[in-house]
């Protein structure tokens, strides 16, 4: 360990890290663009400049190590003044054109060009532009505008240190470089939406938020990916029960910096039409119900079934796998679980990389709390049918991609009685519920989801479920208190 003095605040911190590091533990920030605590130091940017007592030169920060005794200044006169003019070398030729920027309000060079820019610029020349491209797509997620490019390598360093792609490189000299794909080489890693996070500027936007939304008119919750059992960390940016993006959110242990295009743009699914109200079928008519005539209609069907089962979902929480158990047990339904293997979807956590191999974010959570491997009773009923079930009760149409196949929904439906909850109004499953249940999406629960590490991560809610749709906790919660207020007689089946 080292002592340092940051600005007058001593603290102890690991020897050997950097004083941009440093002086977070001191709770300073040092201004950088180049540098990211999850790639290489390349010292290109200088903004990061802070004067060591002792040293006759400011030092860049990004690439100075601590020592134990070292005095570091951040904020001082001298400091500001290179701060200042490497603002200015910056700004010659950026266009500062935030109000039509999609970085504005997140960019780190406006909020430097606030702090250390010069109202008036001291060049007469005409800015330096890449005409042409300032709205190159890049790959499939990507947009470019190579205007705004401060050239801090920050996009190359990341296809070339973590994903290994390569895609990006400079081109040209001077004050001509700029950043490029090789002819027929998109920028098409699983990770390539990643370059427009690790982007200080505007340069790399993603073509799904591009004039979205102003960043400042989002709120944001915290949240986990449900695309893969990963489940990384992530902010869940909404507005008026909408999702206008998901955001990394840096857990060093599981996602670092990071977020696969896959899970990043998973949220556009929830743009189906959803069901907001219950259903219930009558004279084989699917038809609108309120709660208590669906809930009748179930414990009607509970009261008169010998075999019942259940499919759960590994998109459950754990808290709804639990009441979920609870209910099934308490009905005598057999309760399986299902879930799709996937990829593997590779990601980088700080020091090891994961693979994701269920389609669902909560498979070992759920499996755990069930009890066995039940999966082979799911796909018994998905494959063999299910005649002879009395009630089968499909807890999540997302429980696997097999449901949306008619040969499969024509097996479950063999069942003489179908319940089904669901959030997409346009899955087969949902057309096919004797009672459909309006269920709820995963960014409008709070709970928690165990991942393939066994690491138990909260979700939360963004926004209240949709019309009359509820959770599941609370709807196994009106189940329940639907089947426990039959008769004893009734209730004796
Ligand atoms: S595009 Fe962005 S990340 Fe890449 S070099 Fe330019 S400013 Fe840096
Ligand atoms: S690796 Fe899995 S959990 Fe992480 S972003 Fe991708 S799909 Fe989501
Ligand atoms: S952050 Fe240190 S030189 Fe760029």
């Amino acid at each position: 360990m080292a002592k340092v003095t940051i600005d007058g605040i001593e603290v102890e911190v690991q020897e050997g890290i950097n004083c941009i590091e440093a002086a977070k533990a001191a709770d300073v920030h040092v201004p950088h663009f180049c540098y990211h605590p999850s790639l290489t130091v390349v010292g290109q940017c200088r903004m990061c400049l802070v004067e060591i007592e002792g040293m006759p030169k400011l030092q860049a920060g990004c690439s100075t190590t601590v020592r134990d005794g070292m005095k570091i200044h951040v904020y001082n006169e001298k400091v500001d003044k290179a701060r200042k003019g490497q603002m200015e070398f910056l700004l010659i030729n950026h266009p500062l054109d935030c109000p039509i920027c999609d970085k504005a309000g997140e960019c780190p060079l406006q909020d430097y060009s606030f702090n250390y820019g010069s109202v008036n610029s001291r060049y007469e020349e005409a800015k330096r532009t890449y005409p042409g491209m300032d709205r190159t797509p890049i790959g499939p997620h990507v947009v470019q505008n190579m205007n705004r490019c401060i050239h801090c390598t920050r996009c190359i360093r990341f296809c070339n240190e973590v994903t290994g792609t390569d895609e990006l490189a400079f081109f040209r000299r001077g004050a001509s470089t700029e950043v490029g794909i090789f002819p027929d080489t998109p920028l098409e890693n699983w990770m390539s939406a990643c370059v427009t996070d690790v982007c200080p500027t505007g340069a790399l936007t993603t073509r799904e938020f591009r004039f979205e939304s102003r960043v400042w008119n989002l709120d944001s919750t915290d949240s986990v990916c449900n695309g893969c059992d990963v489940g990384c960390n992530l902010f869940v940016n909404h507005r008026n029960g909408q999702v206008f993006r998901y955001r990394p959110r840096v857990n060093s242990d599981v996602n670092d910096h990071w977020l696969c295009d896959y899970g990043r743009f998973s949220y556009e699914r929830y743009e189906s039409d959803r069901v907001v109200v219950p259903k219930v079928r009558t004279d084989d008519y699917l038809g609108i119900s309120t709660w208590a005539e669906a809930l009748d209609a179930i414990a009607d069907a509970v009261q008169g079934a010998n075999n019942l089962a259940a499919i759960a979902s590994a998109h459950m929480t754990n808290e709804e796998a639990s009441a979920a158990k609870q209910l099934f047990d308490s009905i005598g339904a057999k309760t399986s679980l299902m879930v799709d293997p996937i990829g593997p979807i590779k990601m980088k956590a700080r020091t090891e990389w994961l693979l994701g191999t269920q389609a669902a974010p909560n498979f070992r959570g759920v499996s755990t709390i069930l009890g066995g491997d039940t999966a082979s009773d799911a796909d018994k009923l998905m494959t063999n049918g299910a005649a002879g079930v009395d009630l089968l009760w499909i807890c999540d149409v997302d429980f696997s991609e097999r449901a949306k196949d008619p040969a499969v929904v024509a097996s479950l439906r063999q069942a003489k009685f179908l319940v089904v909850t669901s959030w997409d109004a346009n899955h087969p499953l949902a057309e096919a519920a004797d009672v459909l249940l309006p269920g709820a999406i995963h960014v409008e629960k709070d709970g928690t989801y165990t991942n393939l590490q066994g690491t138990v991560q909260e979700i939360h809610q963004a926004y209240p479920p949709k019309g009359q749709a509820v959770v599941d906790l609370e709807l196994f919660r009106r189940v329940s208190a639907r089947l426990a207020a039959m008769a004893p007689a009734e209730a004796a089946v």
